[in-house]
Formats: structure tokens, sequence, C-alpha cells
């Protein structure tokens, strides 16, 4: 990969902020972007000079290969504001490092890592008044690379785009989330893409998902496409589940998304002594541990939804609504890892980062 010799910025700034049009107290998810984006383009097997510019419409040739093959990965990020107006960072690195596997994945060049947080802090001081302190507030960050070459081959292109968004939130789900486990869907293969986080793994979602809402359930959790025996994740969190005091989850592999939240969680579940079980999880264990009250949570993790309850699940019409339980484990683990995201508490794995 050849770079250019240095990372320097070209900064173009929106002469009037939209900041004051927005409600934080009332935000979709995903719906408000800050006043501005960092864009950076890869022509001629190099990355050019990046740039900050207002937050904009773009244009691409209708032939660009992402219309068309999907070529695009992304990554989901998040910036916390603490009490004394300290902007944070969890765990960077690993979204860099991961955007870089997926991207490989996908036959797309690496992002240098001096270019990914050199645009990110950058981007982060010019719309820092967006990141609002307080837990359960946080700015979106959205890192992604598209294909941009104008050829319609089925083959690699040779230009890209790569980006970053920000967008203020709130909460992923509101409330409770209810869900269906995957019988005659999947998500991903073995050999496939699902541990990446490619644009296509969340589009293949969405039609089994609208048939999934229909019924009432807000998700499905995904299970592996051999024989629909054994959980996996939830397309856009990974899936914890309690039996008694144990927890239970996947191992990641091909098909499951290294998750930097489920990540975080083990090792809080570590500190916290809790016993954690890393293994296939069948379905048929979750629904007789249902049936005979040692299923005492599941619950989803990841970073836009951090720790969401999961109320319910539906597998071969079998409906299992799962009780409320005091001191649950998905309630600990979400405060504790929202303490060192917002510089509340020590962060003894060095978790946290400061954008200076
Ligand atoms: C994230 O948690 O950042 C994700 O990528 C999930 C996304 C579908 C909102």
């Amino acid at each position: 990969m050849t770079n250019p010799s240095n990372n320097e910025i070209d900064i173009v700034k929106s002469n009037k902020s939209k900041i004051h049009d927005v409600d934080f107290e009332n935000l979709t998810f995903g719906r408000t972007f800050t006043d501005h984006m960092f864009v950076c383009d890869y022509i001629d097997g190099k990355w050019q000079q990046p740039k900050i510019m207002p937050y904009q419409a773009m244009t691409f040739e209708p032939s660009a290969r992402v219309f068309h093959y999907g070529q695009a990965v992304f990554e989901g990020m998040k910036a916390y504001k603490d009490d004394s107006g300290k902007v944070w960072l969890f765990r960077p690195e690993e979204n860099h490092r991961r955007i870089n596997i997926s991207a490989a994945r996908l036959a797309m060049p690496e992002f240098p890592k001096d270019y990914f947080f050199n645009g990110l802090e950058t981007l982060l001081k010019i719309d820092k008044d967006w990141i609002k302190s307080g837990v359960g507030n946080s700015l979106y960050l959205r890192p992604f690379v598209i294909a941009t070459e104008p050829a319609i081959s089925a083959s690699p292109a040779n230009s890209y785009r790569f980006m970053i968004i920000c967008s203020p939130a709130k909460a992923y789900y509101s409330g409770k989330v209810r869900v269906l486990f995957a019988e005659q869907y999947s998500r991903s293969a073995n050999g496939g893409v699902g541990f990446a986080k490619a644009a296509g793994n969340y589009a293949a979602q969405f039609y089994p998902t609208s048939l999934a809402q229909e019924k009432g359930y807000q998700q499905i959790i995904w299970t592996d496409a051999n024989t629909h025996e054994f959980l996996e994740e939830a397309g856009t969190m990974n899936i914890f589940f309690r039996i008694n005091n144990t927890l239970i989850t996947a191992p990641i592999s091909d098909r499951i998304l290294d998750g930097i939240t489920r990540r975080s969680i083990i090792q809080l579940a570590e500190d916290n002594g809790v016993v954690v079980e890393v293994r296939r999880v069948p379905v048929n264990e979750i629904k007789e541990a249902a049936r005979n009250g040692s299923l005492k949570e599941i619950f989803g993790a990841g970073t836009a939804a951090v720790v969401s309850p999961i109320s319910a699940f539906e597998h071969g019409n079998d409906v299992f609504e799962i009780p409320d339980i005091e001191k649950s484990f998905a309630s600990m683990f979400k405060n504790q890892l929202q303490e060192i995201q917002h510089n509340l508490s020590d962060d003894k794995h060095n978790w946290r980062r400061e954008v200076k």
C-alpha cells in the first residue's frame, strides 16, 4: 500500500451550524448528522489528500461499483463527553483494525491508521459541540468505504472513497426487544462475509426482519446456516444468554461479527467473577432453560445498541417470555461499560482514548 507522504487534512468549514435546529432529547437513531464529514479518496493505488468539509450530498456515477456489487464496508463507533468537557473514544484502535479486516475480505484497500485517527479526531474537534455529556448521550460515528469506480464488470474497483459521518445518538432500541430465532433464513454462511461489517450483511437481513416485525418481533437471532440449531448473533448485536449465573455466548467465527462490545462484556464479566462460557449455544438448550426457569436473561451487545435486554423469544411456534430480574447482568454490564465510556470510573484495561 502506498500512502501520500503526509496526511494533512484540507479543511473547509460550514458557514452556518445546523445544531440549533436539533432536539437532542428526542433523537431518532441515525437521522441527524453533524455539520462536517471526513472524506478521503483512493485513486491509482494511493490514498489522496484527506478532506473535512460541510456534510453534504455527493455525486457518483450510476455505474459506481458500490451500487452494483455492494463493495462497501463500515464501522460503528461512539464519542462521549465527560462532565468536564473532555471527549473520549472507546477502543477505537479496534474499529480501525476491524474496518481493514472487513475491507480485505471485500478486496478493498486498507485505510492507514494515521489517516484514520487524524481524520476522526480532527472531525470530532470541529464538531465537538454535537457531543452531549451525560450517560446515555453519545455521538455515533460511522466510518465507511465504498467502491466509486464507474465500471460494471464484476471485479474489485480501483477507486474508493473512505468517509466518516457523525450522528448524535441516544438509545438504539427504545425499551425491551422481542426476538425470533431464525428457522428458515440465514444471515451468513461458512466461508462467507458474516464476520465483516459488510453493507450487504445488513441488507440481507432486512426482508426476514420485516417478516419478524409483522409478527411483533424487533429482531431475529440468527442461527447457523447449516442446521439452524445453534444461536449465533442478532445482526445489530452479539447475543449473551444467562443460565442461572453463567453467561454464555457463541464463539466468533467466519459467520459472526467480532463485536468490540461483546469482547468488553466478556472481560467485564470475568472482572466481576462471572463464569463465562464461549461455546456453541443450542436452541434446544435455551428453550429447555426457559421452560425450567434457569434462563435468567438474554441480552444483545453492540456499539449502537450498547446492552439491550431481550424480553421474549419465539421458536417453532413456542413463545417464551423472559421475566424481569433484579440485579440483572445486562444492567450491571451496561452501567459498568457506560461509566468507563463516560470517564466516570477507572479504566483498568485502557479502553478509553481522549480526543485532545
Ligand atoms: C453498530 O452497533 O455500530 C452497528 O453497526 C449496528 C448498526 C446496524 C446500527
